[in-house]
């Protein structure tokens, strides 16, 4: 059972968890969070188990000043201003990843741009405290609403997580806005607890609305990293020229002679093996075979989630002008 202490107290319990690659159920002004250190692959994967997330989306990297945020990603002028006129606030910019983000790649889902935000109050001391970027999605399971408040998010996980930081109810109540930083303007993701006026006249331009998780081929959302490579799915054997990605201590047949393999996880550990998903896919997809074949993943816990990624990985889709997708 979650212990449950008021902001004033649960400082050190909330940092010894963090440390320790654990989740604790925070305030913010919008909603509440689930966080991990966004840092630790491990540590995020425990937050989609807990969430029971069916699908790795990608996370929003709370920090604690402009410093952290400009290490975690690349601001433009106009990025730069929203920040300065909003932060700390429930404004989230998606922004370019920054070269040597420490954000890990499961946090992003693998993609080359990231959603940052500074919370204020517990959140922010929280972060500068731990000295690190916090992953956290809004403390609620998969499917379900929000929770705004301490006993709200001891609904959702009191019986699965260590903590739940009471911070009395969440001032905004709904969920940040979210506006895509892009090189030819401003993209409205999510409407939230900052209105899109506000924003305009600080940015001195109209947002464009893409709400609705725009999804441009079955299957496939527009923000999603897709590989390059073919994916085969189940592979049993590897095939001539193919690269192999592993899962557990068992091979499939011919996997001695793929151009190249990595293993999830060799002690067939989900948790791992989604900490290892996204890095290991760039870094297969970087090689030469045309085809990654992907041993069969358990669909229990998190594998659900793997799976579901790696079948949209190989569901065929149309090529986009100019190269690869996002
Ligand atoms: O107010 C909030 O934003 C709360 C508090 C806890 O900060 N957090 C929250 O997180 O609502 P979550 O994970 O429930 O929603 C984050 C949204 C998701 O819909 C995700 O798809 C989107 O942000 N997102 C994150 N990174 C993105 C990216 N690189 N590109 C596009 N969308 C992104
Ligand atoms: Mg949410």
């Amino acid at each position: 059972m979650a212990a449950i202490l008021n902001t004033g107290e649960a400082m050190d319990r909330a940092l010894g968890l963090l440390a320790a690659g654990d989740v604790v159920a925070i305030p913010t002004e919008t909603v509440y969070g689930l966080a991990a250190d966004a840092t630790r692959g491990e540590a995020v994967a425990l937050i989609y188990e807990k969430k029971g997330r069916p699908r790795f989306n990608p996370l929003i990297a709370h920090v604690s000043s402009l410093d952290m945020a400009r290490g975690v990603a690349d601001f433009s002028p106009l990025a730069e201003k929203l920040a300065a006129a909003f932060w700390p606030g429930p404004l989230t910019l998606v922004l370019p990843l920054a070269q040597k983000s420490p954000v890990h790649p499961l946090a992003t889902a693998g993609l080359d741009t990231v959603a940052v935000r500074i919370p204020s109050g517990f959140a922010r001391d929280l972060i500068a405290r731990l000295g690190r970027p916090l992953a956290a999605p809004s403390a609620n399971r998969s499917g379900r609403v929000s929770a705004t408040s301490a006993a709200a998010a001891v609904e959702e996980f009191g019986d699965t997580i260590p903590l739940v930081v009471d911070g009395g109810p969440a001032t905004v109540g709904v969920e940040s806005t979210i506006v895509k930083v892009a090189d030819d303007g401003l993209i409205l993701l999510r409407p939230g607890g900052l209105a899109a006026a506000d924003i305009e006249a600080v940015a001195g331009r109209k947002l464009r609305r893409e709400t609705g998780g725009a999804i441009q081929a079955p299957g496939m959302l527009a923000s999603h990293y897709a590989p390059a490579s073919g994916v085969r799915l189940n592979a049993r054997e590897v095939r001539p020229g193919e690269s192999l990605l592993a899962f557990g201590p068992m091979r499939a047949a011919g996997a001695a002679a793929a151009a190249r393999m990595l293993n999830l996880s060799g002690r067939g550990d989900l948790r791992e093996a989604a900490a290892n998903l996204f890095s290991y896919l760039r870094r297969l997809d970087a090689g030469e075979a045309a085809t990654i074949a992907v041993e069969p993943i358990p669909d229990e816990g998190l594998g659900e989630a793997i799976n579901d990624r790696l079948a949209r990985a190989a569901a065929p889709r149309p090529r986009l002008e100019g190269g690869v997708p996002e």
